[in-house]
C-alpha cells in the first residue's frame, strides 16, 4: 500500500512516499524550484516521490493522499483571532482571507490537479486524507524513531491551534495527552526574538542560536517575569501585550522595544552586544521550558526515551542540554524537524494510527535511513551532462575516491560533493556538502569568504566518523543528523585569553578555541554529524581515509549553496554553484572536476554582485 504525504502552504513545502509503512522517498520543493524556503504546492516533489517509488502509468497505483493539517481547522483558527483583535488586526485580516479562500482551504482540488498532472486520475484517483499538524509532527517524531514505546513532544510556531504537545507512542498507537494552544508558543516566541534581532523569521533562528555563545544571560530574568510565564511543568504563557502576531504583521510591537531599549536590530546592520545577550537570554529560557517539559513528560508517560519534532526541535543547543540532564535516557530527533517533515508524519500517522498497522523497530537505528531519501544521479546521466557541456573531469575507481578527495582536502583545497541520495531536512549530511579540513586555522574564512560569501560568527559543523565521537566531543552516543551540540573534549582546548569579549566579532570567531579550531565555536561547542558505514559508506571511507592521512577523524561539513539558495539537488546546480565561487574541487558522483581546468573559469561575471554578505 504506497501513500503520498503532502506538507505546503505555510513554509517549505514537502513530499513523502512510503510503502507498507516504509518510507522510499522524500524531498523538499525548494531543491527542485530553487525558490528558498518555497511554500507552493509541491509539484516537483510529489512527482520525484512517485517516479521513485514506480507509482504513475504503467506502474503502481497510489492508495492514497495524506495531507499534514486541517485547513479548516487553521482557517478557523485564524478567523477566531482576528474576530479577538479586530479592527486592530483589521489590516492583517484584509491581507490574509482572499489568500486563504483562494489557495489555502481548497486542497482536494489542487492535489488531485497534480496528480493528474502525474498521470493519475480518473478512476485511479486516490482518497484524500487529513492529520492534523502537531499529530503529523508527532509522528514524523515517533514511528521512525529506533525506540519501542517513548515519550513525544512536539513544539513549533502554530499549526491549527497546537503549539506545543505532549504525547505517547506505544508499539503502533500514538496518542496526544496535553497540549499547549495558540497564541501561547514557544516557537513564536523565539521567532520574535529572531525578529527583534534582524534576522529572518522561519530561518533565521539557526542565526541566533549560533549567536548565544557569544553573549550573557542578562536578560533571561526580565523575559521570564515580563514576556513568558513558566510553570513547573514546563507549560508557560506569553504576555501577549508585547506581541505584534495577534493583530499585527511584525512579531513585536513598541512596549517590546521600550523594555529591550530601543527598536529591532536593522537586518543586516551590525551586530551589538544587546543582540548576543538577547540571543543568549531567549536560549536560556528556551533551555528551561523544554527541560521543563521533558521532565513533565518523562513524569506523566513513565517511558525512558523521547522523540522530538516542530521547528523548535532543531534547537540543537537545546537538545544537547536535554540529553545531558539525563532526564531521559536518550533522545531521538526528526532530522526534518519543521514543517517539511510533516509530509512524513502524515502518511505514517495513517498507516500506523488510524489503520492500525503495526511497526517495526530495529532497536538502535531508526528507519529513516540517513535522511538520504532524495533524489540520486546515476553515473550515466552526470557522464552525459558533462559531456554535453564539454567539461573537463576526471572519473575516479570506486578504490580511488575517498582517498583521493581526502587528500584534497588535507591540502587545504575546499570541495563540493554531489553524490548519492539528497538529504531531507535542512541540513547537508554529506550528500550535498561542501566539505574541509576541520585543522586548518584559515578553513572557516576562507569557506565563509570565498564560498558562502557571508562573514559570519558561526562556525562550520564536523563530520567525526561514529567511532571517533568520544575522541573529539564529549559526546557518548552517535548524532547523526547534526542534531546535537556538544563541547569539544578539553586536551584539544586552546585555552580563552581572557580578552575575547572586548574583540570585534569576526576576530574573535577567527581565533582558533582548539586544534580542530573551523568546528570548534567560542564556547568550544559543536554540531556534531556522526557519519556511520552503514548509513553512509561512502562518506564513511572518505573521512576514514582523511583520518589515515592526518591522525583525524574528522572533516569540515557545510551545505552545498551559497547564501539565500537552496542547497543543490542536481549535478548542473552543483556545477553552477561551483563555478560561482572559489571551491577547488567539485566531486559528482564518481567524476573528479578540477576548477584549474574549467573553461569559463575566467568569465563567470562578478559573482560577488549577487551575494549580499551575512
Ligand atoms: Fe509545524
Amino acid at each position: 500500500m504506497k501513500l503520498l504525504g503532502v506538507s505546503c502552504f505555510y513554509h517549505d513545502s514537502a513530499a513523502c512516499l512510503i510503502d507498507a509503512g516504509r518510507i522510499v522517498a522524500a524531498a523538499q520543493e525548494e531543491r527542485f524550484t530553487r525558490i528558498k524556503h518555497d511554500a507552493d504546492f509541491p509539484l516537483n516533489a510529489v512527482r520525484y516521490c512517485l517516479a521513485e517509488g514506480g507509482v504513475g502509468p504503467g506502474g503502481a497505483s497510489l492508495d492514497g493522499v495524506v495531507f499534514y493539517d486541517k485547513p479548516l481547522l487553521k482557517f478557523h483558527r485564524i478567523l477566531e483571532t482576528y474576530l479577538e483583535v479586530v479592527p486592530r488586526g483589521l489590516r492583517s485580516y484584509v491581507q490574509a482571507v482572499p489568500l486563504w479562500l483562494k489557495d489555502k482551504l481548497w486542497i482536494p482540488p489542487q492535489i488531485e490537479e497534480a496528480l493528474e498532472r502525474c498521470g493519475i486520475g480518473g478512476s485511479k484517483r486516490p482518497e484524500i486524507y487529513f492529520t492534523e499538524h502537531h499529530e503529523s509532527h508527532a509522528a514524523s517524531a515517533y514511528y521512525p524513531s529506533p525506540f519501542e514505546d517513548a515519550a513525544v513532544l512536539t513544539l513549533d510556531g502554530v499549526g491549527e491551534w497546537a503549539t506545543t504537545t505532549l504525547g505517547v507512542g506505544e508499539k503502533e498507537r500514538l496518542r496526544i495527552l496535553e497540549e499547549i494552544k495558540f497564541p501561547h508558543s514557544l516557537g513564536l516566541l523565539y521567532s520574535a526574538f529572531t525578529y527583534f534581532t534582524g534576522f529572518k523569521v522561519n530561518s533565521g533562528e539557526y542565526k541566533l542560536m549560533g549567536l548565544a555563545p557569544y553573549g550573557v544571560g542578562r536578560y533571561t530574568d526580565l523575559i521570564k517575569r515580563e514576556l513568558v510565564d513558566i510553570k513547573e511543568d514546563g507549560s508557560f504563557r506569553l504576555n501577549m501585550d508585547y506581541f505584534g502576531y495577534m493583530d499585527g504583521l511584525a512579531m513585536t510591537n513598541g512596549r517590546f522595544d521600550t523594555l529591550f531599549g530601543g527598536p529591532p536590530r536593522e537586518p543586516e546592520s551590525p551586530i551589538s552586544r544587546r543582540e548576543m545577550d538577547l540571543a543568549k537570554s531567549i536560549q536560556e529560557v528556551t533551555e528551561e521550558i523544554v527541560v521543563k517539559l521533558a521532565r513533565h513528560a518523562r513524569e506523566v508517560t513513565g517511558k525512558r526515551y523521547l522523540c522530538l519534532a516542530g521547528g523548535v526541535a532543531l534547537n540543537c543547543v537545546a537538545n544537547g542540554v536535554l540529553l545531558r540532564t539525563g532526564v531521559f535516557d536518550d533522545l531521538w530527533i526528526q532530522p526534518a524537524a519543521g514543517d517539511a517533515g510533516g509530509a512524513l508524519g502524515a502518511p505514517l500517522a495513517f498507516w500506523h494510527n488510524a489503520l492500525g498497522k503495526p511497526r517495526t523497530v530495529t532497536p538502535g537505528r531508526d528507519s529513516m535511513r540517513g535522511s538520504y531519501l532524495g533524489p540520486e544521479f546515476s553515473r550515466e546521466q552526470i557522464r552525459e551532462y558533462l559531456e554535453a557541456k564539454q567539461l573537463p573531469y576526471e572519473e575516479l575507481t570506486e578504490a580511488d575516491w575517498g582517498k583521493r578527495v581526502a587528500a584534497l582536502i588535507a591540502a587545504e583545497n575546499v570541495v563540493g560533493l554531489c553524490h548519492g541520495r539528497m538529504e531531507f531536512g535542512p541540513r547537508a549530511l554529506g550528500n550535498r556538502s561542501i566539505i574541509g579540513d576541520a585543522r586548518s586555522p584559515k578553513m572557516q574564512s576562507i569557506m565563509n569568504l570565498k564560498i558562502k560569501y557571508r562573514e559570519s560568527f558561526r562556525p562550520f559543523a564536523p563530520s567525526v566518523l561514529e567511532e571517533r565521537v568520544a575522541d573529539f566531543f564529549e559526546l557518548d552516543r552517535p548524532s547523526p543528523y547534526m542534531l546535537l551540540v556538544a563541547d569539544v573534549v578539553e586536551r584539544r582546548r586552546v585555552p580563552k585569553k581572557g580578552d575575547e569579549e572586548s574583540l570585534p566579532l569576526l576576530e574573535w570567531v577567527n581565533r582558533p578555541r582548539s586544534d580542530v579550531p573551523a568546528i570548534t565555536h567560542v564556547d568550544y561547542s559543536a554540531r556534531i554529524q556522526s557519519v556511520s558505514r552503514e548509513e553512509n559508506p561512502r562518506y564513511h571511507a572518505l573521512i576514514s581515509e582523511f583520518e589515515r592521512l592526518t591522525g583525524y577523524g574528522v572533516i569540515v561539513n557545510t551545505s552545498f549553496n551559497v547564501r539565500g539558495e537552496p542547497i543543490v539537488c542536481t549535478p548542473e546546480d552543483a556545477y553552477r554553484c561551483f563555478m560561482r565561487t572559489e571551491m577547488d574541487y567539485l566531486v559528482l558522483g564518481p567524476f573528479l572536476i578540477d576548477k584549474k581546468a574549467q573553461p569559463q573559469l575566467q568569465d563567470r561575471g562578478d559573482w560577488r554582485q549577487e551575494y549580499k554578505l551575512d
